[in-house]
């Protein structure tokens, strides 16, 4: 045990840089008393992917009682990354999500850390209005609308108009569902590629075709497809089915127990963090990572109050898109993951008195808007990438989330949360013309009375593809953002992190 210790001194020297000549001396005198210096872990990024890299980091390796020493390194001043909330009129008791909104009950990872925190979940979609639960808009009619939460009636007149599309479409749901579900188990999890546990899956055959083509492979009818398929991918990733791929086409059909958490998703990851005992900084941002030699890293960051600080560690994780880290990576690391177009999306909040106006989606003023417009092309319409693919609707979606009570200097007045998604921002004409106010006028306080906008680098574009970014992207450097070309969801990001916390400690000699 001795030479072990010396041993690992000297490794450590060896890292060191002179500017941090003092840390050494630090470690140097714990080595000497504790049994076994830790591993040293630093993840770069506190949403669903470093999250839960640490939490499993750690449950791996208390199973196999290995010490390990875990920093994460978040450059927003919160936990989540784009799963994260605002409070409606500011308010943080009246949180709304601005990002990831909500999972689904195959999500195991989600599911599983919401029943281990005990955190509640509630379903979605409850009714808060007297009109229809759910509309798709092609920006000329509405070509369904869905009373409530799926009654027989409107299963019937699914069949009447679509045949057995929609049946088809749940069959194939599955069926793809049962194959991503074995990414979780042995003999194929822990995967060290992507791109081959896709493969023996018999999942690039999904992700290598459009959703149109996919759909059609699989003969589920055109109209089916354009009208129902599509308002999900478009709601989901603001993308049209000849352009996301055949998998995310199935995933925004996996829609069985959705859920969220009260008060907001991002306490998942918050309580993964604590249950990992990782050393968490806020506000911190890492620009450089430079490679010592196979098992050492030393990172620089910059953040308050410290200014600029530079660490030591065994290996480092990058739970984030590469492309926007602005990370200097020295050297070059052997993988370097491709810059991939990533959608742009318009997020916005805002309250109203007003309910959505019959007239600005062509109904008679006595008709009342579904509570969820969702939206497709009209038929002859095709659009390719980027914002141009919304097409004449103009936005991808627009919820009304539930009442607000707006107590705000004692006006007490019932009010309505709106979501919408749009690829541009929205300006007033829109606004006015959706709440049914005069054209010719702005939008006063009294019709709006609170907004929030924000622009995300949501997700990637999903095209076609068959190969996926490595997630070793040299020794001891791990990438998980290559599953977001695959599936960009919070859980697939968890599976990541899993997985990449299995291999590391399936890695280390005890
Ligand atoms: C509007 C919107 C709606 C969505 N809806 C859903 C949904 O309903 N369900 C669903 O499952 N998914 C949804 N998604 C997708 C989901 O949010 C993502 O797939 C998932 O959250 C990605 O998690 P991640 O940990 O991989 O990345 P992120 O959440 O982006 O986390 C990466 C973190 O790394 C940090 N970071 C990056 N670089 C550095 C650096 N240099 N130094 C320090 N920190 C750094 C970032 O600040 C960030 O916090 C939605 C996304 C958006 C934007
Ligand atoms: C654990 O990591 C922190 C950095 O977050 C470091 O300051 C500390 O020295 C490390 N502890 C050990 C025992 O290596
Ligand atoms: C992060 O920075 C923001 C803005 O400067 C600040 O309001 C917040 O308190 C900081 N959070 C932490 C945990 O340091
Ligand atoms: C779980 O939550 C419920 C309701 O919030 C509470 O009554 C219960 O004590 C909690 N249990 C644990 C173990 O925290
Ligand atoms: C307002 O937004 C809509 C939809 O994006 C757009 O078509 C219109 O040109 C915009 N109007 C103005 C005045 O900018």
């Amino acid at each position: 045990m001795k030479v072990q210790h010396v041993s690992v001194a000297v490794l450590w020297l060896a890292h060191v840089p002179r500017g941090i000549a003092a840390l050494d001396q630090v470690i140097l005198k714990d080595a000497s008393v504790t049994p076994r210096a830790p591993k040293n872990v630093a993840i770069i990024g506190a949403g669903s992917a470093g999250s839960s890299t640490a939490y499993f980091l750690r449950k791996y390796s208390k199973q196999r009682d290995i010490p390990l020493n875990i920093t994460v390194y978040e450059r927003d001043g919160h936990i989540g990354g784009r799963s994260t909330t605002v409070g409606v009129y500011g308010d943080d008791q009246n949180p709304v999500e601005l990002g990831a909104s909500i999972f689904v009950e195959v999500n195991q990872n989600l599911v599983n850390a919401a029943r281990e925190f005990n955190l509640s979940t509630s379903g979605i979609r409850e009714l808060h209005s007297e009109g229809p639960a759910l509309g798709i808009w092609n920006g000329r009619e509405f070509v369904y609308t869905q009373a409530s939460g799926g009654s027989w009636r409107d299963t019937a007149k699914l069949f009447w108009k679509y045949g057995l599309a929609p049946l088809k479409t749940v069959n194939l749901m599955k069926a793809t569902v049962g194959k991503f579900l074995k990414m979780y188990e042995e003999p194929y999890f822990p995967w060290k590629s992507l791109s081959q546990v896709a493969y023996d899956l018999g999942l690039t055959d999904a992700t290598a075709f459009t959703g149109e083509q996919f759909l059609e492979k699989n003969g589920i009818g055109k109209l089916f497809a354009q009208d129902i398929i599509q308002a999900s991918t478009r709601v989901n990733y603001a993308q049209n089915l000849p352009l996301i791929h055949g998998l995310e086409s199935m995933v925004c059909m996996a829609t069985d127990g959705a859920q969220a958490i009260e008060g907001g998703n991002w306490q998942i990851f918050s309580h993964m963090l604590a249950a990992a005992e990782a050393n968490v900084y806020l506000n911190r941002t890492v620009d450089k990572v430079s490679k010592l030699d196979e098992s050492a890293y030393v990172i620089s960051s910059k953040g308050t109050p410290i200014d600029s600080e530079q660490q030591v560690f065994d290996e480092v994780v990058l739970a984030g898109p590469y492309q926007y880290s602005n990370i200097d990576f020295d050297p070059e690391p052997r993988h370097l993951p491709d810059s991939i177009p990533y959608v742009q999306l318009h997020v916005t909040l805002f309250t109203s008195k007003h309910k959505l106006s019959p007239g600005a989606f062509n109904l008679p003023s006595d008709e009342l808007v579904p509570q969820v417009v969702l939206t497709t092309l009209p038929p002859g319409e095709h659009h390719g990438n980027g914002a141009e693919g919304v097409g004449s609707p103009g936005f991808f979606s627009i919820s009304l989330l539930r009442p607000s009570m707006d107590t705000r200097g004692n006006r007490d007045k019932l009010e309505y949360v709106y979501k919408v998604f749009s690829p541009m921002p929205l300006n007033e004409t829109f606004i006015a013309n959706i709440l049914g106010l005069a054209k010719d006028e702005s939008v006063s306080e009294e019709d709006v009375s609170w907004m929030y906008r924000k622009v995300w680098h949501s997700y990637p574009y999903e095209y076609p593809r068959v190969t996926f970014e490595e997630l070793q992207l040299d020794d001891g450097l791990w990438y998980t953002a290559g599953i977001e070309s695959f599936i960009s969801t919070m859980e697939t990001s968890s599976l990541m992190g899993k997985n990449i916390a299995r291999l590391m400690v399936d890695g280390w000699k005890e």
